[in-house]
Order: structure tokens, then sequence, then C-alpha cells
């Protein structure tokens, strides 16, 4: 490898002199990188909200997790069908035909009836004289032969309900009986199989629904109990909402939040709280989106909805609950709202018109809900939730990953009435577009491989200063990092590196999704694990944290030097392959020509066996070649791997579903190729894709364009060198540079807090050797010996955190007594590492 020195910012920078050994880390690499922070040259001031968090309740975040409540299913709600949508075989869908495998829960899911010693009683759901009718099921519980002994329900929680001893829960429920029935019942917290640990006595039901509460104090200790609610004599009782929550909660607020999880929030220092998502704001069909009204108000009030994420979701965690627990962790609240628009990566339905208006209408309430006066209706609202104090809303959200013309429409819409009734709420766009007029921030969203971090540490460099500011609203390594592991944390802590250093663009940013609960996965990674009883933070909840409780006020010029990291990858060569997403497609007439000889052709007259398929139903009839299913993401490959630098010509037709088609070149296989996307994202765009391992990146941004169904078009990828120039029907279409993906390097970012007089140096290595380097402050000859130096790192890239062993990757603090102006420093393999260093005043 040849050693060029990279100058990676433009600093000039002063001969090295005195070197001392600041003893952390091991030694085991010639110094070759030298660090310079110029405390004399002070660049952009950094945002006060840089680091927030995202919150969306995915992965049962809320429900069964974040939100304190113990109970699944407390209402009976389960088995509503999920809102304006049908349900067809396994599937539910969407009024644009995008669909999603689904099983319709029973009503009763969560619950289980006990029949203690040969009693005997039966459970059904009912929904003819509800508590309340916009909760309408409630459970009916006959009991037969009590034989003496109890008959009752049991629920197990969420994965198990997590006592402790000592502890106190408290139990509130809805129920009415006939005139069999005696009235009194019990209430328990006990193990799996019975064993009481807290019981109380409940009497007075009747033939009129009435609430009843109780408190049980437990006498042990049991991360999977569950709760049991029983009579003991013939009759029946109907119950409705039954519900159990700790009685320490967050700030112990009532409906409050788990005290864990929300410690772990807290301690992230966040600045703001983006909620309720993510793409549960759109919902999979517009009735399904998130609806504020209906999350306000009395718990037996709240009608609750689908989860997009496929599970029922009380909104026990609703609007008022997010604002309040925005207060209590001290961050500025972002709400994001619906633009009449359903999500687009699920078919996108599209308001008509004129309900439009109702959307927008909705948002001003929201906003007059949080910030207004107790005068104004939504005021008066929030204030008899028990909120007369605004909670001072700052940020709103106009959609969520929305894109395309009708967003640009809309988009204008809702900022004009926004800004018309709050000129200084800060309003946050999904794309910049010239349609759209005036943006203030744009959300950008990267959940992208280790080498998309590595390349884009220095994205922001180039970012224009008069332009929209950003908010990075949801980002994460994902791609071969287990769940969240070292090597993502460090990956990320190389671009936030860059979203610190330009944090005059970048004003926002948070990590996605927050938090899940470790029994049913959604999305991985995600940055708190949990179950019911225990969590932990991943190593990139570390990283958040170190660069979180480390955020200087202005940014410090600093560089790094380093040997230029080589590529390994090589991409330059390979199959040529057809592809599809979502969508049926035909294929006819390749040929794979270089330098004027034909490499290979197919007319399809027969099945050759030549083609290497990877999911999809892939045919050869007609003399066409055809894949028929509507899966994601299907290949076909063929060819050798050893080609380079060919044209690839065939004609293409979509016959069905909800995108184009695609052809791949240099393709080793369905993890790792380049595809032209024809009428991707729901045949709305065409774009240059860079799939390695089993990543994808955009070569550019792609142009909007779409494909007729049963047309057949002629379609050409030129690939020669670095280049590729695709073609439809004779026009170009894409001319794009192929590039390597990034390798990792040394990251370094600095700056100087004014209170408490000190300069914070980050540092990342990346790479995967320790890297010894030089470290110079220029511009200051005031900085002290003494400092710390606190540094997250683990033997083994690859290495996690889990519910088992919370704290392997976490970081450790020193204090150091050899630093000064110049001192050399061993930085261990993928490793991230915060330096504090006092100037004497
Ligand atoms: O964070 C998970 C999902 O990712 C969010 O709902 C959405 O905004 C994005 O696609």
């Amino acid at each position: 490898m040849t050693a060029t020195i990279r100058l990676k910012a433009l600093a000039i920078l002063v001969a090295l002199t005195a070197i001392s050994c600041t003893g952390t880390g091991t030694n085991d690499t010639d110094t070759q990188v030298t660090i310079t922070v110029n405390a004399g040259i002070e660049g952009p001031e950094i945002s006060p909200d840089l680091y927030g968090l995202f919150f969306e309740e995915i992965n049962h975040a809320g429900d069964g997790g974040l939100y304190a409540e113990l109970i699944r299913n407390r209402d009976f709600e389960a088995s509503s069908i999920p809102e304006g949508m049908r349900v067809e075989g396994h599937y539910i869908v969407n009024s644009n035909g995008w669909k999603q495998e689904y099983e319709i829960p029973f009503a009763h899911w969560g619950w289980a009836l006990i029949e203690d010693k040969g009693s005997n009683g039966i459970i059904r759901p009912e929904s003819s004289n509800p508590v309340s009718a916009s909760n309408p099921n409630y459970l009916r519980m006959t009991i037969n032969k009590p034989k003496n002994s109890r008959v009752g329900l049991a629920n197990g929680g969420y994965w198990g309900i997590a006592i402790e001893k000592g502890a106190s829960y408290r139990v509130s429920f809805y129920a009415r009986c006939d005139e069999v029935f005696d009235g009194n019942l019990t209430v328990s917290l006990e193990s799996e199989d019975g064993t009481v640990y807290g019981i109380n006595n409940v009497e007075g039901v009747s033939e009129e629904w009435q609430q009843f509460e109780s408190t049980i104090t437990v006498a042990f200790s049991d991360p999977k109990a569950r709760f049991v609610i029983a009579g003991k004599v013939k009759g029946t009782v109907w119950f409705d909402m039954i519900s159990l929550f700790p009685s320490e909660t967050f700030k112990n607020r009532p409906n409050g939040m788990r005290k864990d999880l929300a410690e772990k929030l807290e301690a992230l220092k966040p600045s703001f709280f983006r909620f309720p998502g993510g793409c549960v704001v759109e919902g999979a069909s517009l009735e399904n989106r998130f609806q504020w009204k209906k999350t306000i108000g009395p718990l037996t009030e709240r009608p609750g909805h689908w989860n997009l994420w496929n599970y029922h979701w009380t909104d026990g965690m609703g609007y008022h609950e997010y604002l309040q627990f925005c207060e209590d962790l001290n961050a500025a609240p972002m709400y994001i709202c619906n633009v009449g628009l359903s999500c687009q990566a699920r078919g996108g339905e599209i308001a008509p018109e004129d309900a439009l208006e109702s959307y927008i209408q909705d948002v001003l309430d929201a906003i007059e809900y949080a910030n207004g006066p107790v005068s104004s209706k939504w005021g008066a609202e929030r204030a008899s939730n028990g909120h007369p104090k605004p909670f001072d809303m700052k940020y709103l959200g106009i959609g969520n990953e929305n894109h395309g013309p009708v967003y640009h429409e809309n988009y204008q819409k809702f900022m004009a009435a926004i800004k018309a009734v709050y000129p200084d709420m800060l309003t946050i766009a999904c794309e910049n577009h010239p349609d759209m007029g005036a943006i203030e921030i744009i959300d950008e969203h990267y959940y992208m491989p280790p080498h998309f971090f590595y390349e884009n540490a220095s994205r922001y460099d180039s970012y224009d200063r008069n332009g929209p500011k950003i908010f990075v609203g949801e980002y994460a390594c994902h791609g071969p990092v287990g769940n969240g592991n070292l090597l993502a944390a460090v990956a990320e802590a190389a671009f936030m590196t860059g979203m610190e250093r330009n944090s005059d663009v970048v004003v926002m940013a948070a990590y996605a999704p927050l938090l899940v609960n470790v029994n049913d996965r959604k999305w991985n990674p995600d940055l708190i694990g949990f179950d019911s009883a225990s969590s932990y933070g991943t190593p990139s909840y570390y990283v958040q944290q170190m660069f979180a409780a480390n955020k200087p006020d202005i940014i410090l010029k600093t560089t790094v030097e380093m040997p230029a990291q080589e590529s390994n990858a090589d991409i330059r060569h390979g199959r040529i392959g057809l592809s599809t997403y979502e969508a049926s497609a035909e294929f006819a007439d390749i040929e794979v020509t270089k330098d004027g000889e034909v490499l290979f052709s197919d007319d399809f007259t027969e099945d050759n066996g030549c083609w290497q398929t990877y999911n999809g139903n892939w045919g050869v009839k007609d003399g066409v070649y055809a894949q028929d299913g509507d899966g994601q993401n299907t290949f076909s490959f063929t060819g050798d791997l050893s080609w380079t630098d060919y044209t690839l010509t065939c004609r293409a037709r979509k016959t069905g579903g909800r995108e184009g088609f695609m052809l791949a070149v240099y393709g080793k296989d369905n993890h790792n190729n380049i595809r032209w996307n024809v009428g991707g994202w729901g045949n709305t765009r065409h774009a240059v894709q860079f799939l390695y391992e089993g990543n994808f990146l955009e070569y550019g941004t792609g142009v909007a364009g779409s494909v007729e169904t049963g047309r057949w078009y002629d379609v050409k990828v030129e690939v020669k060198g670095d280049s590729i120039k695709c073609y439809l029907d004779g026009e170009l279409i894409h001319d794009v540079t192929i590039t390597d993906p990034a390798e990792p390097e040394v990251y370094a970012v600095s700056g100087r807090s004014r209170e408490t007089n000190e300069i914070i140096i980050k540092v990342v290595n990346a790479t995967s050797s320790a890297q010894s380097a030089s470290v110079n402050i220029t511009g200051s000859d005031k900085i002290e010996k003494e400092g710390t130096v606190t540094v997250l790192s683990s033997p083994d890239p690859t290495d996690e955190n889990s519910i088992e062993e919370p704290t392997k990757v976490s970081p450790k603090t020193e204090t150091i007594k050899a630093f000064g102006t110049e001192f050399t420093h061993s930085f261990p393999a993928n490793s991230v590492t915060v330096f504090r260093l006092r100037e004497k005043e």
C-alpha cells in the first residue's frame, strides 16, 4: 500500500515537537496519524438541539415497553380489523393493493381462562353494551361450576409481568355482573403456575359498569409473573379496561412511563423528542394514520388502533402523554403530522382534495393543544387533561418520508396554514424540491451499511450554508452488524463527527429506532433492548451518550492526517442479472456484447438452464423469461464473474404489481451487484443502485419516471471502466460513475465548551488496527496536563450487548496527567475516544 498522506480538512499543520505518551490503548503501530486541533480557529456554534430522540411505536417500544402498562390487550380491542383495510386470506390489503401478512388476533389475545381445581367457566368477547362506544369490545366470563375454587382470567403481560419484592402495583378495571354473581372478586399477582405473590379482594360488582381500583403489594420478585382476576361463585361477570401499572413510574406520573427505560432515555440528555413516528404517522391506509384526537382523554374513550408494525396499539401513550414525557425529559417536543398521504412505501393513499382542509385543521388543533392558552378550545382540553401550562412545542414535521408532486403541493398548503397562525413554529420538510416553496429544515434518513457512514463523514462539509438546515431524523448503521454491534456504533460515530463539525447546517439528529422488546424485533438494530424486567443499551447507545454528554459549544478547526486507506472492494466485474420488486415482469432477446463480440445471448426458445435464480418465480415460456411472483428483490443471474466492460441489451415489460423491472450488471449474487431500477419506488422513479454486501446505495439521486404495464421497452446498460450508462427506448436516462465503497479511517472533531473551559476532542478509529497518533493542540498554550479520556471499544468489532451481558461494550473513563498541547495516544481498533482537556483561566 502506498502511504500517501491525505489532508482531511483545510488546515495548515504545525510541525510536531515534544511527544509524551498518555498510556491508554496499545501502542502496536507506528505513529502514522496526526490529529491537529487549532484552538485559535473557532468554527460554527454547535446547535443546542443537535442530539435528540426519535420515538416510534415499533418493536413494542411503547405498548409492552416504555408505556408502563403491564397488561396486554387491556381493552380487548386486539381483534379489530386494521382501519381502512380489508382482510384477504392471510393478508390485509389497502385500497391501493398493498398487502401484508396478517392473522386476525382473537379478541382476548393475551388472556387465558383459569379454572382451579376442577372448576369450570367460559369466556367470550361481547360488544353490545360497552363501557364506551369508542372502545366497543369487552369480555364476558361465566362461572358454571366453581367447586369452591376460583375461575378467572390470567394475563401474562408482554412476555411476562416483571414484579419486584416490596413494590406495589395499581390495578384498575371495569366490571358488571348478572344477578346470580355475588359481586366479589380477587385480583392477584402470581407465578406462571399460580403461586400467589400478592392478592386483594374487590367487592361490590353490580349490574352496572363501575370502575374498581386496588393496590397489590408483592412479597417476591419474578420477571415472568401473571395477573389474575377471579371469582368463586356461580354467575357471569363482564370486564373491560383491565389495567395494571407499577405504582412507581418515571417522575411518578399516573398512566406514566416505565422507569428504567425512561431513565435510559434521560441519560442521553435529549434536546428534542420526535413523535409519534415514523411510518405510523402515515398509516398503512389513511384511516390507519396516527389520529391524535383519538389518543387523548380518558383511556376508556381511546379506541386504539392497528399498529402497522403488526400489533394492536392501545394509544394509552397518546398525544398528551408524549408531550408530558417531553417535559419530563426536558426535551423540546417535535410532532410529526400526516399530510394527507398514507405511507408511500405501502401504496400511498391520497386524501381527496376536499378533505385536505380537515387534515390541516387537525395539525393546527394539535399545535393549539400543545401551545394554546387555556382560553382556546384545545388549550382548555389540555388543561382539563391536567396540564394548564402550555407544553411549548417547538418543532413540527410536515410529513414523514413523503415525496413526489402530491407531497410538494400539500406541503405548501400545510406550511402556509401553520405559519399564518404560528409563525415561530420551526417546520421540517421530508425533502427539498423546487416545487415546495419555503423550506426551513429537511429531514434526512439513513439506514445504511458501514461504508456509507465512513464515506459520508464529510457529507455536510460541502452543504450550502445558505440553504435549509438539516435534521438527520433517522439513521443507524445496517448490514452485517448483528443486533447492533461495536462495528455499527463506530461507523455511526464516524458520521457523527461530520454532523457535529457542520452543526451550523445539521441542527438536529436522532438515531432510529429507539427501543426494541427483544421478544418481538420488528426492526433491527435498535438503540435500547429490553424485556419485561431489564434493559441494555447497544454500543450505539453509548456512542449517542458520549456525543451528547460531550457536546461543546463551538467547533475548533481539526485535521487528521493518515495514510490513505486503499479499497479492498473488487466490484468492476461480474455477471448480468434480471430483477423485480413487488412486481411481475418479462424479459426477451437478451444479448451481452463486448467490443463487437457477443459474449452471451438468449432468445428463450427453450430453458437452457444457465440462469441462477434468487427469490421469485422465474420461468421460460414463449420466447420470454418471466418472473410472475410479487416478492421483493427477486433476481436471476447468468454469465461469467470475470466479465467486465460490456453492454447488456434486452426487451423488458412489466406485467403486474407495484413497480417496474430491473437489470443488473457486475453481479456476483443477489447481495452484490449494480442494478438499474426502472420504475422503482412504487413505479415513480428510475435509479442505479449499488448493492454491496446486501445493502443498497444509490449512484446519483435517480430520476422521476415510470413504466406502463404490458408495454415492451428496449433497455440497454453499458459498463466501461467506472462508467455506467442506462438507456430506455434509446434515450440516455443515467450516466453515472462507479465508486468504491469507502474504507474506514480515523475521524476527529473537536470544540470548546465555554461553560467548563475545556477543549473536547472526539476521535473515531474505525480501522481494524490500533492507531498510534500524535495529537497537537495549536493556538493555545493553556492546556492543562490533567484531563479525562473516555473510550468505547471491545476486542472484537462484532461484540454486542444483550440482556445477559448489558455492558459488555461500554465506555470507560480515566483521568490522565500527561496531556498538554502535544501528546501521543494509541487509539484501539474500532474505538470511539473522547478527551476533555481543561484550558487554564
Ligand atoms: O424507524 C423505522 C422506520 O423507518 C420509520 O417508521 C420510517 O420513518 C422509516 O422508514
